[in-house]
């Protein structure tokens, strides 16, 4: 604490220094505004209170949504430069600290953050590290019956679990474009594990979406959702998308359209991963795998939905049927996780060992 004090001393003493800097000329690379105590969205350079109010009105309400937002954007939404807008948004990215270097372990420290939800299967959670994550978009993948969407229902009501018994206490938000949610499933999986099921099923909001550009609207329509929930004591810690690719894949056929599938793909993931970043929440997302007549021989784990979505989830788990009902996952590409499978079966529970 009396470092961080201190810290702030020579912090204050180098603003001054700098606020000199500024004055003489133009220098967007400075790190000036990285010090100051920015909290409300009037701290930010050049934002006085009509200006602020702009921003709140489009939803822009706290400095990390501002710190992720384009300097189009802003300048549409505020009626400002772009050249304005863009300051705006690096001194907020530098207080929020995103979109900017970071120290290792102050990294590691963020990484503390991150909460898990157990997905009921003891194996299964070693296998990902402890369970599903916040701040992060997990994809689970596999053929049609492997599970996918039976993890999920579980994960709904495991997450609204309190910490000390695998989950995070939250809310949930799914947004189903299959019609393969099931409150009953979800009764039945509360129930069996000694919940109260109509208190589960208050905490999860659903929507159907009915094509691509709807599920994308939706997750717009999320947002509001988590930021209504954020500062009660069931903040929104899961949001599902069971199926993330099926709209897209059905929409977008033919050679012709797959470059503006992958680009609204590519857009919708980066909503996805904006808001858990932002609200601290576990993305959820499945995908169907076809299977191939040569699975045998080819890799069955190779990336589907093309490269955009292999890349862009955090952790990848591939689900298959095994013997006598049972289920095997397999972590794939993980950047810190050792490979491995785990076996879960599903029973009344949802997902167990
Ligand atoms: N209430 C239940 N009890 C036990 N097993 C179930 C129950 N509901 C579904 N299952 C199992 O889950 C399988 C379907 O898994 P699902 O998650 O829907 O697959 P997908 O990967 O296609 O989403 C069924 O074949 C069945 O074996
Ligand atoms: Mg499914």
């Amino acid at each position: 604490m009396a470092r961080k004090k201190k810290a702030e001393e020579e912090v204050r003493e180098l603003d001054e220094f700098e606020e000199l800097e500024i004055i003489e000329g133009e220098n967007s690379n400075s790190t000036k505004s990285n010090w100051k105590e920015i909290k409300n969205l009037e701290d930010l350079p050049g934002v006085g209170p009509a200006t602020a109010e702009k921003l709140r009105e489009a939803g822009y309400d706290t400095i990390e949504a501002i710190a992720v937002a384009s300097p189009l954007e802003l300048k549409e939404v505020a009626g400002i430069s772009e050249g304005a807008a863009l300051k705006i948004i690096q001194a907020a990215r530098e207080a929020a600290n995103i979109g900017t270097f970071m120290r290792a372990d102050e990294y590691m420290e963020r990484r503390r953050t991150v909460g898990r939800i157990s997905t009921g299967s003891k194996s299964l959670d070693k296998l990902i590290g402890g369970g599903v994550e916040t701040q992060a978009v997990t994809e689970v993948f596999g053929e049609f019956g492997s599970g996918k969407t039976q993890l999920a229902h579980t994960l709904a009501v495991m997450v609204q679990l309190p910490p000390e018994e695998g989950g995070l206490g939250g809310s949930v938000i799914w947004i189903d474009t299959e019609n393969t949610f099931r409150p009953e499933r979800i009764r039945q999986i509360a129930e069996a594990r000694g919940l109260d099921p109509d208190e589960v099923l208050k905490n999860i909001y659903v929507a159907r979406a009915f094509n691509s550009n709807h599920q994308m609207l939706l997750v717009e329509k999320a947002e509001e959702i988590i930021k209504e929930k954020a500062e009660t004591e069931r903040p929104v810690k899961l949001l599902v998308v069971d199926s993330l690719m099926a709209h897209f894949r059905s929409e977008y056929v033919g050679r012709g359209t797959l470059a503006e599938r992958q680009q609204k793909l590519a857009k919708h993931l980066s909503d996805l991963h904006r808001l858990a970043d932002l609200y601290d929440i576990a993305v959820f997302v499945t995908n169907q795998v076809q299977a191939k007549p040569d699975a045998f021989f080819g890799d069955p784990t190779r990336p589907v939905g093309g490269h955009i979505l292999a890349h862009s989830a955090t952790l990848r788990i591939y689900l298959r049927k095994g013997k006598a009902g049972k289920r095997v996952a397999r972590l794939i590409d993980s950047p810190h996780l050792p490979e491995g499978e785990a076996i879960f079966r599903i029973t009344e529970k949802g997902v167990e060992d």
